[in-house]
């Protein structure tokens, strides 16, 4: 007669083999986008230091936008502001950067600050002081496509946190400004070594979230910007009835918390927010771009799953550089209130050689 044990060896190995498939069958159902990856990053970066650095990422964001949805928008458009400026180093998670002065940065949502700050709290109270501030943003960001809809993609990690402030008006002079044409566009994000599909993959990001009457006055105001169409002018001026209202509309009216292709659908009718995302339309250069990701909605993600890669990599900081964080919005040099429980954390984490 089998006892109890003799069934439970066969019964765990089983069970092993069951969860191994499910693991790797669910990490296969990620896009990884054909990108040459930076010197010193890599997929499965914290495989031995943090293996369950991703799920715990997952699992806190499901929480998160299960109550707000838009903390999606604002944890995606955080991560561009960090890579386009003095690349992806958590820099604009520094409350002493000049970069979170700066106009561009004003609008972003204060919430997304406190839920990379709680996950780094999370990861660091699991694995040690071993994971990034800017690899967090990065999932979170990547996550955030992924809940509201979007591609999910593998994120190449190892990403270490930058030690020194931008310039002033470096943040103007990388970021693109909402009544930008296509021509700043593409200059801008060329110098990012991100090309015309790229640009217009990215922009599709502005799929979700919203804009703010600031952001694109100009086109309403003192008259209609031809190049809107006529319904969706009444409706932004039913939302902004002067310059200087304080209110905010959605920046795809057709699935505005949805990740998908309507945005270009939006471009197509003339229905975009910003002279940026209009112009993309209007520009010859970039047209037929948008013409295509408005047909298919699986080009566009595959397009943007490799723009994101792309973007996630620009000018990161790797092995020795940098450091890891012990609080996201303070350098470890600054950190003097938390020195004591910096160094338990860095004795903790020795044997990661970080
Ligand atoms: C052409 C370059 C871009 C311009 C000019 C631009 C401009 C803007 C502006 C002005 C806002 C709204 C600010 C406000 O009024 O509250 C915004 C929101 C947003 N942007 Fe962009 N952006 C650009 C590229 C990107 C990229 C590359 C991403 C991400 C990959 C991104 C993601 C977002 C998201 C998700 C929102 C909504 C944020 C929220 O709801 O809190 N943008 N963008």
């Amino acid at each position: 007669m089998a006892t109890a044990k003799s069934f439970s060896t066969p019964i765990l190995f089983i069970s092993f083999l069951l969860l191994a498939s499910c693991l790797s069958s669910a990490s296969e159902t990620k896009i990884k986008a054909n990108v040459t990856i930076a010197n010193g990053l890599a997929y499965g970066f914290y495989r031995y230091i943090c293996p369950q650095v991703e799920v715990l990422v997952r699992s806190y964001l499901r929480q998160v936008f299960s109550r707000d949805v838009g903390q999606a928008a604002g944890l995606l458009r955080l991560h561009a502001h960090d890579c386009f400026v003095q690349g992806c180093d958590g820099s604009v998670l520094l409350d002493r950067s000049i970069e979170r002065t700066e106009l561009p940065n004003l609008s972003l949502r204060p919430q997304s600050f406190q839920i990379i700050e709680a996950l780094r709290q999370i990861i660091h109270s699991r694995c040690g002081r071993v994971v990034s501030c800017s690899d967090i943003l990065t999932l979170a960001a990547r996550d955030s496509v992924f809940f509201t809809g979007g591609p999910d993609y593998a994120v190449p990690l190892g990403r270490r946190d930058g030690v020194t402030f931008p310039r002033p008006n470096q943040t103007f002079e990388d970021l693109v400004a909402p009544f930008a044409k296509t021509t700043e566009i593409l200059t801008k994000f060329a110098r990012k070594n991100l090309n015309a599909v790229d640009s217009v993959a990215l922009s599709g990001a502005h799929t979700i979230g919203i804009g703010h009457c600031d952001s694109f006055k100009e086109r309403i105001f003192p008259n209609r910007d031809p190049t809107m169409e006529i319904s969706f002018f009444n409706r932004l001026r039913q939302v902004c009835p002067a310059p200087e209202t304080d209110a905010a509309t959605w920046l795809d009216i057709r699935s505005p918390n949805r990740f998908d292709n309507l945005y270009f659908v939006d471009l197509m009718n003339r229905q975009g927010v910003f002279t940026s995302d209009q112009d993309l339309f209007e520009d010859p250069r970039t047209r037929g771009i948008v013409v295509s990701f408005a047909s298919r909605q699986r080009l566009f993600f595959k397009n943007f799953a490799v723009a994101m890669t792309k973007m996630g990599i620009v000018d990161v900081l790797t092995d020795a550089q940098g450091e890891i964080r012990a609080r996201c919005n303070v350098r470890n040099s600054d950190n003097i209130n938390d020195l004591e429980s910096v160094v338990e954390k860095d004795m903790g984490s020795s044997s990661a050689m970080i």
